[in-house]
């Protein structure tokens, strides 16, 4: 079969380039390797920048989210009991949307459905051919049988351990990473969010997180480390740690429950350039993994989908600037967006045998924070996202 881009992975991004290419006229074939239901049931992202919320709305599905999505002026970051708001708003005069990344997922989905779209779920074995050619070829296994297809273009947007990465040469590409010493534990609860805000908050015992999916069902999360599991965490010890790290203004007014949902994620920063190997195009996670304390991964995402969606429409009507651009356009943005994942889980994490000096670091960051108002812009800046 032929058609114009295959694009490996069913994810965010490889959905919303499905989409944002058959609004323009383009033909696609998405391959997931898992069904509909494993997709719509991992819980991760939780935070769009306005710029992913313009590109949502551009792709004709931002009608749910911005009737059911919680705009956010600003945040909390603490240090024990200083609290630092952020103003994102009086600050940068931009905001942030609470709106979770199942509910993104499940938007795209019913629109790709509306517009009937090809999603083949369940494929195994993809192998990516022919990209300095003519015209590029993928195989898959679905339902036992082997199949080919034929295209100008793969987008790889199968994630972090996807087959796209591997597919450029390992002496043609080069790979940057910083693994943490640490992974988030994260519940979900329904139970009414303790602050309004997000809280972001650094503690002698560890970092935590409060953020929320609606006004009554929260998301939570606690530093751990990289030995435990699931298992090593019921629910009571859960509360009892988390309380401990938020401010006690705050901790006093924490409203617990059973958890309903709870998984265990490493901390990571990698990137692999370049995102261009002939014919094929790395997006999102297949590229580049960020720690998620300055909730970026899906934000990366969503742009470098903006970028490759316009090159590819561009490069199949004879333009091929923007395919030649590509790579170096998204990756100036994802290093600004590494950077600052990094800054912000440095400024907030405790490091297993750490020093002395480490934590009095962390303690002069937030203190310049609470202090300077042009810190905080700085922060405000690069959460709210960073233009296009
Ligand atoms: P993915 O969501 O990984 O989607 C890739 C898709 O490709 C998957 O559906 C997969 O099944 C499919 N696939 C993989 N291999 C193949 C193959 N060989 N063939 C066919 N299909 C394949 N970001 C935040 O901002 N905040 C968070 O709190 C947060 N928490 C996270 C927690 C976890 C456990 C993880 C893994 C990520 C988290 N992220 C978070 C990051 C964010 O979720 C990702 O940046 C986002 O999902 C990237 O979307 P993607 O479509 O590029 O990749
Ligand atoms: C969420 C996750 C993040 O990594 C973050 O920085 C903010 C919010 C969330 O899951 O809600």
């Amino acid at each position: 079969m032929d058609t114009q881009v295959v694009i490996i992975g069913g994810g965010p991004s490889g959905l919303l380039l499905s989409q944002l290419l058959n609004r323009a006229g383009v033909a696609t074939v998405i391959l997931e390797r898992g069904t509909r239901d494993h997709v719509l049931s991992r819980i991760r992202a939780g935070i769009l920048e306005w710029g992913s919320v313009e590109v949502l709305r551009e792709a004709g599905v931002g009608a749910r989210m911005d009737a059911e999505g919680i705009p956010h002026d600003g945040t909390l970051i603490t240090d024990a009991d200083r609290v630092v708001h952020i103003d994102f708003k009086g600050l940068t005069g931009r905001r942030v949307m609470v709106y979770g990344q199942t509910e993104v997922t499940r938007d795209l989905y019913a629109a790709q459905d509306a517009m009937g779209t090809t999603i083949i779920h369940g494929v195994q074995d993809v192998r990516i051919l022919d990209l300095d050619g003519p015209r590029a070829s993928v195989e898959y296994t679905v339902d036992g049988q082997r199949r080919r297809l034929t295209c100008a273009h793969v987008a790889g947007c199968d994630g972090f351990h996807g087959v796209s990465r591997k597919t450029i040469p390992a002496d043609k590409r080069q790979e940057f990473e910083r693994v943490y010493p640490f992974g988030w534990l994260g519940i979900l609860s329904r139970t009414p969010p303790v602050a309004d805000e997000l809280i972001y908050a650094n503690s002698p015992h560890g970092f935590a997180l409060a953020s929320m999916r609606s006004e009554s069902l929260v998301r939570y999360y606690v530093q751990v480390p990289l030995t435990d599991t699931v298992a090593d965490w019921p629910d009571d010890r859960f509360w009892t740690e988390f309380r401990r790290r938020i401010p006690s203004d705050a901790a006093a007014r924490l409203v617990t429950g059973p958890s309903i949902e709870k998984s265990i994620a490493p901390l990571r920063s990698f990137v692999s350039e370049p995102l261009r190997w002939g014919r094929l195009f790395l997006v999102g996670d297949a590229a580049h993994i960020v720690p998620p304390t300055g909730a970026k991964g899906l934000n990366l995402a969503v742009s470098d989908v903006f970028y490759l969606h316009d090159a590819l429409i561009a490069a199949l009507k004879g333009d091929q600037t923007g395919i030649d651009a590509y790579s170096a356009r998204a990756l100036a943005r994802i290093w600004k967006a590494m950077r600052f994942s990094w800054q912000m889980t440095t400024m907030l994490h405790r490091f297993d045998g750490e020093d002395s000096f480490a934590a009095r670091m962390r303690r002069a960051t937030l203190a310049h924070l609470a202090e300077s108002e042009t810190a905080r812009r700085d922060l405000a800046e690069n959460y709210v996202g960073l233009p296009y």
